[in-house]
């Protein structure tokens, strides 16, 4: 089955990074990465704690903005294989010199260059801050953000472990980002519950959210949701990746788009999750039987949601 072109809101730039490129990255480069692979050569982790720990261990072999300039081509060749033509990665001065504005120009500077070498695909970028890093780098995160905003970096972001800290602690990163004219998502309702929903909604001004999905264990919540047009960036593989549901079927998604939510499709980190917009979209429809129709809808909401200028979303709708 070929679906309607896809509009992707949530991938994680190194998340997206063929386990293969990893490999080969780290062979080049004399790096032991002992653990990271399974035998069949593919990312190995336990839980969510082990997957963030995994990821960090790839990105180890990402050091200069040409490795950088590499890892975007990839996982944009990937989407674009995939029909994925829009695509909004989180990207993290963390790993791209560590949140020195010099140096993450230069990095910024190699991604956009990877990004124009893939037809067929447009990318923004929403600069992330990672939670458990703390408050005080994702001050200096904002500030990356908003010195390099403009037409590619479109937005600002917090992932990582959302057990960790309070979203309160990162309003003043996210109020600088907001002024700077940024548009606004952060994880949560990944792992945690309602409360953390409401934590990023009252907090941190988000008009969208990374997961959210466990916004449906409290009906209230998703009523606010639908009546404030919260757009949730839903990643069903990757939850059932990282265990937070058995399977497809009992993903929540289907409820929250018919009690009124918008929500969106993405693959988060797909090779992690064995995961891709087509293996996303075929689940989908096998799931709860969504059809063209159903997926118009969802890139409808993506569109409307996008962090872009007019122009370009006028050619996403
Ligand atoms: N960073 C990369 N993937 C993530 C996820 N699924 N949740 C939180 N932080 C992440
Ligand atoms: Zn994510």
């Amino acid at each position: 089955m070929t679906w309607s072109p896809k509009i992707e809101l949530h991938l994680h730039l190194e998340g997206g990074a063929p386990s293969a490129l990893i490999r080969k990255m780290a062979a080049e480069k004399g790096v032991d990465q002992v653990g990271l692979f399974d035998a069949a050569g593919a990312y190995a982790y336990e839980d969510f704690p082990g997957f963030l720990a995994a990821y960090e261990v790839a990105t180890q072999v990402l050091r200069e903005p040409e490795d950088y300039e590499r890892l975007t081509r990839a996982v944009l060749e990937q989407s674009a294989a995939h029909g994925v033509i829009y695509t909004e990665a989180f990207l993290s001065p963390d790993f791209c010199g560590g949140r020195d504005v010099g140096a993450w120009r230069d990095y910024l500077a190699a991604i956009e260059a990877g990004a124009a070498q893939v037809p067929g695909i447009e990318m923004r970028g929403v600069v992330t801050a990672i939670r458990h890093f703390g408050p005080e780098k994702a001050l200096e995160t904002a500030r990356c953000a908003v010195e390099t905003a403009g037409d590619f970096v479109t937005g600002f972001g917090l992932a990582g472990n959302e057990g960790l800290l309070h979203p309160r602690d990162f309003a003043p990163a996210f109020d600088m980002a907001h002024e700077a004219g940024l548009g606004l998502t952060a994880h949560a309702g990944e792992f945690g519950g309602p409360e953390s929903v409401r934590a990023v909604l009252d907090d941190l001004r988000v008009t969208r959210i990374g997961h959210g999905v466990r916004a449906i264990e409290d009906p209230a919540l998703v009523r606010r949701l639908a009546e404030e047009g919260i757009v949730l960036e839903v990643n069903p593989g990757s939850n059932v990746a990282l265990g937070v549901y058995a399977d497809i079927a009992s993903h929540p998604i289907e409820t929250l788009r018919e009690r009124g939510v918008k929500v969106t499709v993405s693959t988060d980190d797909p090779p992690f999750f064995h995961t891709d917009m087509d293996a996303e979209y075929a689940a989908l429809a096998r799931a709860f039987a969504w059809d063209d129709a159903t997926f118009r809808e969802i890139n409808r909401n993506a569109a409307e949601a996008a962090f872009c200028d007019a122009a370009t979303r006028r050619m996403l709708l």
